[in-house]
C-alpha cells in the first residue's frame, strides 16, 4: 500500500488527476472505477481540462461504484446526474460506454447481475477510484459487509444517511438503500486509488491503513489488494 500524504484537498486533487491521466495515456481504452462524493469534484475538473487541452477519452469505459435505490437518473441527487454533470457531458466519453447502476430498475437483483456481467465483459476494471466514508465505507458497502459480496442491493447506515443529507433538502429524503458495487467487485480491479481529505475521514483512514483487517471496517480489506495508493491531505492522515 503506498500512501501520499499532501498538504490539502488541492493537492490531493492534482495528485489523484496524475494518476488516472498516467493510465489513460498508457492505456487508451482503459476501463476505468469511477466514484462520486465531494472528494472527487475537483480530480473530475481537473480530467475535463486535460481533455480541453486535447486529451482524447473516447476510448474509456467507465463503471461507477454505487447509485441510490429509488432516485431516477434525471434526480438532481443521483449519482447518474452527478457524473453527467461533473465530468460525462464535458468530455468525449461515449455516452454508452459510461455505466451507472439504475436505481428504479423493475428488478434490482437482475440489474445487479447485469452490472457484474457488464464490467466482466468490459475485461475488468483497471483502476478504482474510491472516497471513504466516515464510517470506512467504500462504495456503499457498510460495515459489516462481507468481503465476498459482489454487487447488491445494501442498505444505508445511519451515519451515512446523516453524512449524506447535507446534498437533500431534508433528511427524510435520503435514500435508505442504494446498489453498490461489493467488496469483491472492488478488490477485483487491478489498481485502487482511495482519496480523503478532512479531520472527519482520520479515523476511517487510520481503519484502511494500518487497522486491523476487518468487515466492521469496510476499508481495511484494502491492506489485503496488491495494487493501492492512498491520497490524503494532512488532515485525514493525523491519525497515522
Ligand atoms: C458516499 C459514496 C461513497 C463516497 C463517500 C464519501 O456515501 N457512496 O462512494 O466515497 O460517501 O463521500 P464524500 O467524498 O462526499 O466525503
Amino acid at each position: 500500500m503506498n500512501v501520499v500524504v499532501v498538504n490539502n484537498f488541492d493537492r490531493m486533487s492534482e495528485e489523484v488527476a496524475k494518476i488516472m491521466i498516467k493510465q489513460i495515456t498508457q492505456k487508451p481504452k482503459s476501463v476505468l472505477g469511477l466514484a462520486t462524493g465531494s472528494s472527487p469534484l475537483r480530480v473530475y475538473k481537473l480530467l475535463v481540462e486535460y481533455h480541453n487541452r486535447g486529451a482524447d477519452f473516447s476510448g474509456l469505459t467507465t463503471f461507477n461504484l454505487d447509485e441510490y435505490v429509488g432516485l431516477s437518473k434525471e434526480h438532481p441527487q443521483s449519482y447518474r446526474q452527478y457524473m453527467n454533470e461533473n465530468f460525462f457531458s464535458h468530455v468525449n466519453i461515449k455516452p454508452e460506454n459510461t455505466f451507472v447502476p439504475s436505481g428504479v430498475t423493475e428488478d434490482p437483483e437482475e440489474e445487479c447481475r447485469l452490472y457484474e456481467q457488464s464490467i466482466k465483459q468490459a475485461g475488468g476494471i483497471d483502476m478504482q477510484i474510491l472516497g471513504i466514508g466516515s464510517n470506512a465505507h467504500i462504495g456503499f458497502n457498510e460495515p459489516g459487509t462481507p468481503f465476498d459480496s459482489i454487487t447488491q442491493v445494501v442498505d444505508l447506515s445511519e451515519s451515512t444517511i446523516k453524512d449524506n443529507a447535507r446534498f437533500f433538502d431534508t433528511i427524510e429524503e435520503v435514500p435508505t438503500k442504494a446498489i453498490s458495487m461489493g467488496i469483491k467487485t472492488i478488490m477485483q480491479a487491478k489498481e485502487i486509488v482511495l482519496m480523503a481529505n478532512g479531520g472527519s475521514k482520520a479515523k476511517a483512514i487510520y481503519g484502511a491503513v494500518m487497522g486491523r483487517i476487518t468487515p466492521e471496517v469496510p476499508a481495511s480489506v484494502l491492506q489485503l489488494h496488491p495494487s493501492v495508493t492512498i491520497v490524503v491531505d494532512q488532515a485525514a492522515a493525523s491519525k497515522l
